[in-house]
């Protein structure tokens, strides 16, 4: 481990997306904002940032998003009424969520460029540190928080980390894909990337989940702004200009991804995440017995 590595203290969340997979229900309402038992996406990615010793955090929003940034606001009527009735749990709840002054700030991705812009959106709050990505529709289960476990690979390897899993290899065109350099076994070492590579030209299996911890080198790629698979500025592309000059290893992260973009996916997480909470997995899985 290099002894001058910059901690990792801040996470960029891009929330600017369409959502178009979930039409009609994302045409007033942010993406990041639906629910899963009683917490919207956006609180997951939060918790799971703060708890991995994430202390500043960067929104990229578009049109119609302003309730992300609301959700984090202290509630002062809310509070007052909840006092008065004596409603201690709720209160305390919302209390424990509360964010530290200052520690969010937000930039505007106006139009919606692809993953690779809203990044770059974010190139003033990045600076010259290393920054943590997390895509709230890929909900986590982890029982070391995800983004834990890159920033503990970030401080062995001292470079760039991506999240990966394994998918059959007839879905790797969904997905930016690894180029194998070595196989360590939880790490991988990286000589390319490709995003969306059609199946019989994919170089493996591994893909890439909602999960980054990069260098903020990368700024200067996505700088140029060029366009790659669906006519979108990719992330994965000036990830994979990295290579070569900065460590760039995936990591076989320990647990399970919901994949809360897509509907299947979403009411997949509704029920791992009721039958994890000892207060409703009684309920749910009597009801997932009269539906069986
Ligand atoms: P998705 O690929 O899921 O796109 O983005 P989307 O627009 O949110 O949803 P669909 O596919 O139309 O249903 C992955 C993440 O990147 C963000 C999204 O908000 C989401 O968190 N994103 C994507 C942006 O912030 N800007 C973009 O231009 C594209």
């Amino acid at each position: 481990m290099s002894v001058t590595l910059k901690p990792l203290k801040k996470a960029v969340l891009p929330v600017a997306g369409l959502g178009t997979r979930f039409l009609p229900a994302t045409k007033a309402l942010a993406k990041e904002m639906l629910p899963v038992v009683d917490r919207p996406l956006i609180q997951y990615a939060v918790d799971e940032a703060r708890a991995a010793g994430i202390e500043q955090f960067c929104f990229v929003t578009g049109r119609g998003k302003t309730a992300i940034v609301e959700h984090f606001d202290v509630a002062y009527e809310l509070e007052r009424t909840l006092e008065a009735r004596e409603k201690t749990a709720e209160l305390n709840a919302l209390r424990a969520q509360a964010m530290v002054p200052g520690s969010i700030v937000t930039v505007r991705q106006q139009v919606p460029m692809g993953l690779g812009h809203a990044i770059w959106c974010a190139r003033s709050f990045v600076g010259e540190d290393p920054f943590a990505i997390l895509l709230p529709d890929d909900l986590m289960m982890c029982e070391t928080p995800c983004t834990g476990q890159l920033a503990e690979a970030y401080r062995e390897t001292g470079g760039n980390v991506v999240a990966i899993e394994e998918v059959p290899m007839e879905r790797v065109n969904r997905y930016g894909v690894l180029d194998v350099a070595e196989d360590k076994g939880k790490l991988v070492s990286v000589k390319g990337l490709v995003e969306k590579p059609p199946v019989e030209q994919a170089p493996s299996n591994l893909t890439i989940i909602g999960r980054y911890v990069l260098m903020p080198e990368v700024m200067q790629h996505l700088a140029k702004l060029e366009k790659g698979a669906g006519g979108e500025v990719q992330l994965t592309d000036s990830m994979a200009k990295l290579i070569g000059s900065q460590p760039f290893h995936g990591l076989r992260y320990e647990g399970r991804r919901y994949d809360c973009g897509d509907k299947a996916g979403f009411l997949e997480a509704q029920v791992a995440f009721a039958l994890k909470r000892p207060d409703l997995a009684p309920a749910m899985k009597a009801i997932l017995k009269a539906y069986a």
